[in-house]
């Protein structure tokens, strides 16, 4: 009964469905009679907890009624729950599940059950270090200002176009995403991104992450080769190495990505995966000539670049740089973008921007893959681009990610005073801490984890250990308060566990 859609804890409030699935039961072609039929179903749900201890039964006559069968069968079955402890009843009450027949009308063996194994490639996926953890406060990288999207204005459009919904919007869709969506996008990504598009060439997907996805599905074999920063992004890996790329890692230095680092011998690549705006971790921009020779060498060996332009609109020193897709005309280049940071993560909406030959292949891939769906939520998206509601979110959530930064780093200043190392964050939505030793970072790690505050281990975001010791300091979700408090305590915990003395502000260390 799982159609149902989980226990049914009572019957008054899902008579209709309960009522609907026993006439479906009855109905069945069967040898026994119409009581035994009521009763094995009746039976089935208890004991598989569709059906809760405690769940009040409706009486026979509207039991009959609503089935449209004798009250006698109905009666027959029920005195037959009762009779065997899966019913009692309570005198003026009526008739509920019992907790014995709710236990399976058995003793439950409470053992736990087996680990479930799982495929060698659901293995690695959950080595990529995804946590489902509670939502955190302070430091939690990539999370935006939450408490700051502008709701109603959000709920008003949503409602406009949930009620002006054409009725095709309801059947399956294969355009892409929404016209006005990717025209309001194309003109967006040309003008603040210089990217070289027009509409057709945007797919709407459920997130950057589906992008990958299709990407990878579509672009490259099991077995294939994909280049990636090291340090990097675990959502993309994870995406890669689950359809069964083989991932190399390529060092990141203070210039972006660096080919010459590709060891000796590696496998040439079908897939490149860069974040040229603002790398992933660690802040730095992909220099011009690095571009260059991204560019070149990914036409010279046959491969596709993932440019993920993720939060390229927040930079605070400059403005943003124009994208690599954008930088010659035919690039090989792939552009992903994602609404999750400007907007926020749960909308899960994201786009690739195509070169024309490969519009039709991934729009009916992910027509047969993925679905298309949510045209009134992509429709209210466009006319919040369109009126300028994003871009005005857009400057303002600079404006509060510039002032929520400067917060951390004046929590952090005494340590910072006393040698800890903070990177640039003229971008973006967190700062990275250098450490001198992963026994430093481990100890932070779990001391902060002690006080509810999770802490983000730099080491982790290399596929390849050790990787450099720091911390990666989200500081756009969360407010100004909950920054100094926690960004207090981390530079307490740096000074106490890297053995330094505070000093006062601007005073000799
Ligand atoms: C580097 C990078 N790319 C992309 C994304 C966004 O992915 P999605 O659009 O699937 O939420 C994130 C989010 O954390 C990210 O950090």
């Amino acid at each position: 009964m799982t159609e149902m859609g989980g226990p049914v804890a009572d019957f008054r409030a899902r008579r209709l469905w309960v009522v609907d699935a026993l006439r479906m039961r009855l109905a069945a072609p069967a040898s026994t009679t119409l009581n035994q039929r009521l009763y094995d179903a009746l039976r089935d749900w208890i004991q598989s907890g569709e059906l809760a201890a405690g769940s009040l039964l409706p009486s026979s006559r509207q039991l009959a009624g609503e089935l449209r069968i004798g009250r006698n069968s109905v009666v027959t079955a029920i005195e037959r729950l009762v009779a065997e402890g899966f019913v009692e009843t309570r005198p003026g009450a009526g008739a509920f599940v019992s907790e014995w027949g709710a236990r399976g009308g058995v003793e439950i063996d409470d053992s736990p059950t087996a680990m479930p194994t799982l495929s060698r490639r659901g293995t690695r996926v959950l080595a990529f270090g995804a946590t489902l953890a509670a939502r955190h406060t302070a430091f939690a990288p990539g999370v935006p200002a939450l408490d700051r999207f502008p709701r109603e204005r959000w709920q008003r459009l949503l409602r406009r176009h949930q009620q002006r919904a054409p009725v095709d919007w309801f059947d399956y869709q294969t355009q892409g995403g929404v016209p006005a969506l990717r025209e309001a996008l194309c003109d967006y990504l040309r003008l603040s991104r210089s990217v070289r598009c027009h509409p057709d060439q945007i797919l709407i997907t459920q997130g950057a992450q589906q992008g990958f996805e299709l990407i990878a599905r579509l672009l490259a074999d099991a077995g294939d080769s994909v280049w990636l920063e090291e340090p990097g992004y675990g959502g993309a890996q994870a995406c890669f190495a689950s359809a069964g790329l083989e991932l190399q890692p390529v060092e990141v230095d203070a210039h972006g990505v660096n080919l010459d680092r590709v060891p000796a011998g590696a496998a040439s690549p079908a897939l490149i995966y860069v974040t040229p705006s603002h790398q992933y971790p660690s802040g730095v921009t992909l220099s011009l000539a690095r571009r260059t020779a991204l560019l070149e060498t990914a036409k010279r060996l046959g491969a596709w670049i993932i440019e993920d332009d993720y939060d390229s609109e927040f930079r605070y020193a400059s403005a943003p740089l124009a994208s690599l897709q954008g930088l010659v005309a035919s690039a090989p280049v792939i552009y992903v973008g994602t609404f999750s940071k400007v907007l926020y993560p749960g909308l899960r909406l994201g786009y690739l921007v195509l070169p024309e030959a490969l519009v039709e292949p991934f729009r009916r891939a992910n027509a047969r893959l993925h679905r298309e769906g949510q045209y009134p939520v992509q429709a209210a998206l466009a006319d919040f681009i369109a009126e300028g509601h994003f871009a005005r979110h857009v400057a303002t959530m600079r404006d509060c990610y510039r002032q929520r930064q400067a917060c951390l780093r004046e929590a952090l200043a005494p340590a910072v005073r006393q040698g800890l190392v903070l990177s640039e964050g003229q971008a973006g939505m967190h700062l990275v801490a250098e450490l001198e030793s992963h026994a430093l970072e481990s100890v932070l790690v779990s001391r902060a984890r002690a006080q509810g505050i999770l802490l983000s281990p730099l080491s982790a975001f290399y596929l390849e250990s050790p990787g450099r010791p720091g911390l990666v300091l989200g500081y756009a979700g969360a407010t100004a308060a909950e920054i100094a408090a926690a960004g207090a305590w981390l530079a307490g915990a740096w000074l106490s566990a890297s053995g330094r003395a505070a000093t006062r502000a601007g005073g000799a260390t």
